[in-house]
């Protein structure tokens, strides 16, 4: 993806060649200077990997928007690729929405050489897996996102999907029912749960991200904030599923990082409350350089 023209904005406002600096997070450890990635790997890393957790990342910009022009690539700088990098190294699965993968290109998910030796190093597999949400299935199976994946992609899907659609699609992923017309959000964290897949990222969209807010199935909020004002054109990070608005949810700040004018946000489910769908909160058991997706 191209980088946006910003007009009254100079490229360094977004944090270019900007060190990542740790605001506040209660690590003092990792106060007061530039953030490395091991420095971040740590910061984003938990405690428990039984535990699980669902995080959710994006980028907007400071007047709400998800997009420029209709991509986010226009919003995020270095420093949000760094974390967005961090944040799939981590990973066990990245999760996107099927409107995501085609609008933003999405390829083979594939972290760096030298963030797959950390992942190696840590007794992670080398590259985190993919899985897609899609009711339609249109989805292109010959392209770099299956066919050149370095471990076979997962396909949420319902029921309800076109046959011939799911079959040309099996062929390159597994493809999962997780709903009869409609996808239910806690079914697909059951099914990555049972995968061994408890930490999950998603990257969107915003319709994606509606589905997990509403079912409250998020444990993480990572957003950064570009300092842009987009103008008004754009969508939010968030698309609500229905018009019956479902309560708000409380979080609290893990930790604010800076680079340059970007902030890049990171929040929690409150201590000592758990997931209100069927996917359980904390049980257990139960991400580039040839990416993709390129905010930066
Ligand atoms: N700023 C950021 O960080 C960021 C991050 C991600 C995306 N975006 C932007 O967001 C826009 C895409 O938004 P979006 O809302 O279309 O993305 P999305 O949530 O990724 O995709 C929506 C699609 O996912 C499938 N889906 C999601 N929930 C479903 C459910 N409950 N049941 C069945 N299918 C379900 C459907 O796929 P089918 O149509 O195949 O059935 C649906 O059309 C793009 O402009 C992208 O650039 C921005």
């Amino acid at each position: 993806m191209t980088d946006q023209t910003i007009s009254g904005g100079a490229p360094a406002g977004r944090g270019d060649e900007e060190p990542i600096l740790l605001l506040t997070g209660g690590r003092p450890d990792l106060g007061g200077g530039a953030l490395d990635d091991d420095a971040l790997w740590s910061l984003y890393d938990v405690d428990d990997r039984a535990t699980g957790v669902l995080r959710v990342n994006f980028v907007q910009s400071l007047d709400g928007s998800a997009t420029v022009d209709g991509l986010s690539g226009g919003l995020g700088g270095p420093a949000d690729k760094r974390v967005f990098d961090t944040l799939r190294s981590l990973a066990d699965v990245v999760l996107v929405g099927a409107g995501t993968a085609r609008d933003e290109g999405y390829g083979a998910l594939r972290v760096s050489a030298e963030r797959s030796a950390r992942r190696v190093a840590a007794g992670l597999p080398a590259q985190p897996a993919m899985a897609l949400v899609s009711g339609r299935l249109s989805l292109d199976p010959g392209s770099d996102l299956f066919a050149v994946a370095p471990r076979r992609p997962l396909v949420f899907t319902v029921e309800a999907a076109p046959a011939d659609a799911r079959a040309r699609l099996s062929e390159v992923a597994d493809v999962v029912d997780v709903g009869t017309d409609t996808v239910d959000p806690a079914r697909i964290v059951a099914e990555l749960t049972s995968r061994g897949h408890t930490q999950v990222l998603c990257e969107g969209g915003p319709s994606l991200f509606g589905d997990l807010v509403a079912a409250d199935l998020v444990d993480e909020f990572c957003l950064t904030l570009s300092p842009l004002l987009e103008g008004g054109h754009g969508p939010r990070v968030i698309t609500a599923p229905t018009e019956t608005p479902a309560p708000p949810r409380g979080l609290e700040l893990g930790h604010v990082l800076r680079s340059g004018s970007t902030l890049l946000t990171r929040w929690r489910r409150p201590a000592g409350t758990s997931r209100g769908g069927a996917g359980g909160g904390s049980t257990g058991g139960g991400t580039a350089g040839t990416d993709e997706r390129s905010r930066g």
